[in-house]
């Protein structure tokens, strides 16, 4: 891996920063009702500690979707409870997010829904099978706008070859923006990935509208969604699809 999940002298450089938040009342009942059944700890995952086992968290075998960055979960739950027969893990970082997620699984009821804490490219990169995914979800990722700030961009070539990779064939990476020279990054990057292909699409109508999404439009952002599909690359790069 590049800079991004490393581990060297130096602390890697993450797309995420960790605040310390305040959780509300709602959200610390439900973490403590519900962490311990449905959240796991990413670290725990990355040191062997605890397998990372979506047939038994599940208790079935199904397609897997993994969100990097769920947020506030709001996407995340509405998808899992119109995808009954789709197992989803939604890793994140912010513990008010996994919190409000853990309300959500709650309140609806869900059982095709895991909750990681913890840095997604070093789960991918560790705990992660190749080819093992159906699906891989990154939404509204943190824009970075300064320049400065561009190395913490999470979709930057070395992250997307690994997500790639751990797709099946055919499996689908989605991406959604609203920030213009993000897409064009996303572009970039996933056009110049040879296990993928695919490129910008319509918004999709199943694609929940968030209270985030809301504010980007009616802040007159527009939304950029893409999505790439895995395909067969032979062991010289030629394409064997
Ligand atoms: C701008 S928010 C968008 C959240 C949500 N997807 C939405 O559409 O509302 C991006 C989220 O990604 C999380 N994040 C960024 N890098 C991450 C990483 N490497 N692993 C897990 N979460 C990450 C951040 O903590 C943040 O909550």
């Amino acid at each position: 891996m590049g800079e991004q999940g490393a581990v060297g002298e130096h602390p890697p450089i993450t797309s995420f920063v960790h605040h310390r938040a305040r959780l509300t009342a709602g959200q610390q009942s439900a973490w403590e009702r519900w962490w311990s059944v449905r959240g796991h700890e990413v670290p725990e995952l990355l040191a062997g500690r605890e397998p990372f086992d979506p047939p038994a968290w599940f208790g079935r075998t199904a397609p897997l979707v993994l969100e990097i960055g769920s947020g506030m979960g709001e996407a995340t739950a509405q998808l899992a409870a119109e995808a009954p027969g789709t197992d989803h893990i939604a890793v994140e970082v912010f513990e008010p997010g996994l919190a409000q997620l853990l309300m959500r699984i709650a309140e609806a009821g869900l059982s095709n829904i895991t909750v990681l804490r913890g840095d997604a490219v070093a789960l991918l990169e560790t705990c992660v099978a190749p080819g093992s995914l159906d699906g891989i979800r990154i939404f509204f990722p943190d824009p970075w706008p300064k320049r400065k700030h561009r190395k913490r961009r999470l979709v930057q070539p070395d992250v997307v070859a690994l997500a790639a990779s751990r797709l099946r064939i055919g499996g689908t990476l989605h991406m959604a923006t609203d920030w213009a020279d993000y897409a064009v990054q996303m572009r970039t990057v996933c056009d110049e990935e040879p296990s993928l292909e695919g490129g910008e699409i319509p918004r999709p109508d199943w694609r929940p509208l968030t209270k985030f999404e809301q504010r980007a439009s009616s802040e007159g952002r527009s939304v950029h969604d893409l999505l790439y599909k895995r395909r067969a690359v032979g062991p010289s790069g030629s394409h064997s699809t």
